[in-house]
């Protein structure tokens, strides 16, 4: 395993991954049970707002049945199992961490739709394409874990096809951090890359892209950790039964620590539409 796989970890999100198969049996699924995308879609979409986030960036980048879509950073499979499922795209699903690849191929394949997503195992910036080409890329709440932004970009103009769309959600440095709030973001969300805006955007155009959009998300995303912190403690009683101590507390001392860093004003959210060019 890479070293950013086994460092990543330090992100308590990715630390009990069984709480799926756990929700599972909580609704009543057996092991194996054959499943809907849209059974999964309360606990395996990992960014804000769920599927409405993914129907948003389906509709801005018009993803249909003949599209090949790259998903970078694809989790548990949440966003990509819903845009196959949806619009019967062609999904290539890339994620560093083996642990969730291998949860993410098991769930798809339960919803019918491996045919329509494959699931790859690897870091971006070391993964060989080859000759293979996407129409567009798409990332929730990843690229801010990938180092080097300027090589992130120039692979992803390179497997593109002309014209091709890149569009990501993703966190920026909206004000200037205290060293201690650099360092807790650097291990409890793993962030390896947080330009200001500014800066943001430039690596794009520096790269070979147009920005179509570019929204700040800041505001939105403060209000909605907020809110899912406070959910997700008036339901302790709830989420210990189904989950064990040990995963409630991981996960409210992640939300906890995001929602913290967002209500600071520091930490921001982008969502960006860009094209080759
Ligand atoms: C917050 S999760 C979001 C998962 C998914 N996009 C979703 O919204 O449900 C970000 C994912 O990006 C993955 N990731 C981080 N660095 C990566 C890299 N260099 N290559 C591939 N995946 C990466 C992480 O392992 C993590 O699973």
């Amino acid at each position: 395993m890479s070293d950013h796989a086994t460092q990543i970890k330090s992100m308590k999100l990715y630390t009990h991954i069984e709480r799926i198969h756990n929700e599972l049996a909580e609704i009543g699924k057996d092991k194996n049970a054959p499943l809907e995308a849209s059974e999964l879609s309360a606990f395996d979409q990992l960014h804000y707002h769920g599927t409405d986030a993914v129907d948003h960036a389906i509709d801005m980048l018009s993803i249909q049945d003949n599209s090949r879509v790259l998903e970078i950073g694809s989790g548990l499979g949440g966003p990509a199992r819903h845009i196959a499922a949806k619009t019967q795209a062609n999904v290539t699903a890339l994620e560093l961490q083996p642990d969730q690849n291998e949860l993410a191929a098991e769930l798809t394949e339960r919803c019918g739709l491996s045919a329509s997503v494959e699931h790859l195992a690897g870091d971006f910036l070391n993964y060989g394409w080859g000759d293979q080409k996407f129409d567009c890329i798409v990332s929730w709440l990843a690229i801010y874990h990938i180092p080097d932004r300027p090589k992130l970009l120039e692979i992803s103009r390179e497997i593109l096809e002309p014209g091709g769309l890149y569009f990501a959600e993703d966190l920026f440095s909206r004000n200037v951090m205290s060293r201690e709030e650099t360092e807790e973001l650097k291990t409890g969300i793993y962030a390896a890359y947080l330009p200001g805006m500014d800066g943001y955007k430039m690596d794009f155009v520096k790269a070979g892209f147009e920005i179509l959009e570019c929204d700040d998300m800041s505001e939105d995303w403060t209000q909605f950790t907020t809110d899912r912190l406070a959910h997700y403690r008036n339901a302790k009683d709830r989420h210990i039964r189904v989950q064990g101590e040990p995963t409630f507390n991981a996960m409210e001392e992640f939300y906890d620590l995001v929602n913290r860093h967002f209500r600071s004003g520091k930490l921001g959210g982008v969502r960006i539409l860009a094209r080759k060019s």
